[in-house]
C-alpha cells in the first residue's frame, strides 16, 4: 500500500480562497484593503519568479500589491530608507524583502529594520523571540504551511516524534518551534548529526528542509510516517531538467503514510500563508 499524496496545491487554493473571502468582507464592511509591499534588490532569476508569483496571487486575493525593484548596487542606506517609508505607510500592512540580498548588504540589519507588526515573513528578531517563547508572533510562511498540512492530516500532533532535518532560520528552526508548541517531541538534525538514518527512522513526522536533492531514501522513513518535503532542487534528467525534493519520493512512497510531492506540496502553501499573514497584520493594525 502506498502513501497518500498530500495535495499542497489544492490546500493552498483553499487557503487563498478563504483569505480572499475575508479581504472582500474587510473591503465591503470597513473600506479597508490589505496591502503587501515586496522589495526585490537585484535580478536573481529565481527571486524574480517568486516576486512575480507573489504579486499575481496578492492581487487575485483582492489585496493591494506594491512592488519595489532596486538595482543590485543599491546602497544599504537607500534600502533602509525605503523600509522606513513602508513602515510609515498606513496602506502597507505587510513588508517582505526578498532574500538573498546582495553581498554588500547586512541582511539581519535590513530585516530588523522592518516594523515587526508588518514583518509578514516572521524573520524579525522580535518575532523569532515571540515564537520561541510561545507568544503571539508573525510565523514564517513555509513552516506555517507545513504545520497546516500536518494538522489537517493528523489532527492532534501531541506526543508524536517529529524530526526536522535542517536548521535554517527560515525553515528548520521555526518549524521545530512550531512542532514543540504542538507538544511534539522534536529533534533537529543537520549535516553533523550522527547516524541520520536512525534518527529519521524514529520520526512519526519527518520534515526535510536541507536543500540536497533526494538525500533521504525510503528506507530512512518509518512505516506510516507523515513526510513533509520542503526541499526544491532542479536536477538534470536526460537532456531536460526537473524539480525534486530532499526526499527520494519514489522509494519513500511505498513506506510513508502520507507525503508531500515536489512540486505541488509545500511550495504553493508558502505564498498562501504569506497572504494569510498579510491579512492577519492588516486586521491587527485595524484593531
Ligand atoms: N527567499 C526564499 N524564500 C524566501 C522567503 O520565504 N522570504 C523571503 N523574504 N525571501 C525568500
Amino acid at each position: 500500500m502506498g502513501a497518500d499524496i498530500i495535495d499542497g496545491k489544492g490546500f493552498a487554493a483553499r487557503v487563498r480562497a478563504e483569505v480572499a473571502g475575508h479581504v472582500a468582507r474587510l473591503k465591503s464592511d470597513h473600506d479597508i484593503t490589505p496591502g503587501l509591499a515586496v522589495v526585490l534588490v537585484g535580478a536573481d532569476p529565481a527571486s524574480e519568479v517568486y516576486v512575480r508569483n507573489k504579486g499575481i496571487q496578492t492581487r487575485e486575493a483582492g489585496m493591494n500589491s506594491h512592488e519595489h525593484r532596486l538595482p543590485s548596487d543599491t546602497p544599504e542606506a537607500d534600502l533602509l530608507a525605503l523600509i522606513a517609508q513602508l513602515n510609515a505607510d498606513p496602506g502597507v500592512h505587510g513588508i517582505l524583502v526578498q532574500l538573498p540580498l546582495p553581498a554588500h548588504m547586512d541582511a539581519e540589519a535590513v530585516i530588523n529594520a522592518i516594523d515587526p507588526a508588518k514583518d509578514v515573513d516572521g524573520f524579525h528578531i522580535l518575532n523569532v523571540g515571540l515564537l520561541g517563547t510561545g507568544q503571539k508572533a508573525m510565523v514564517p510562511c513555509t513552516p506555517l504551511g507545513c504545520l497546516m498540512m500536518l494538522r489537517d492530516r493528523l489532527g492532534d500532533l501531541s506526543g508524536l516524534n517529529a524530526v526536522v532535518v535542517g536548521r535554517s532560520n527560515i525553515v528548520g528552526k521555526p518549524m521545530a518551534q512550531l512542532l514543540l508548541r504542538e507538544s511534539c517531541t522534536v529533534t533537529v538534525a543537520h549535516s553533523r548529526t550522527r547516524d541520520l538514518a536512525a534518527v529519521c527512522r524514529g520520526a512519526d513526522i519527518l520534515v526535510a528542509a536541507v536543500g540536497r536533492p533526494r538525500m533521504i531514501p525510503g528506507d530512512w522513513v518509518k512505516p506510516g510516517a507523515t513526510v513533509i518535503d520542503v526541499g526544491i532542487s532542479r536536477i538534470a534528467d536526460g537532456d531536460r531538467t526537473r524539480l525534486v525534493g530532499d526526499v527520494d519520493f519514489d522509494s519513500a512512497l511505498p513506506v510513508a503514510g502520507a507525503i508531500t510531492p515536489v512540486p505541488g506540496g509545500v511550495g504553493p502553501m508558502t505564498i498562501a500563508c504569506l497572504l494569510a499573514n498579510t491579512l492577519t497584520a492588516c486586521c491587527r493594525a485595524n484593531g
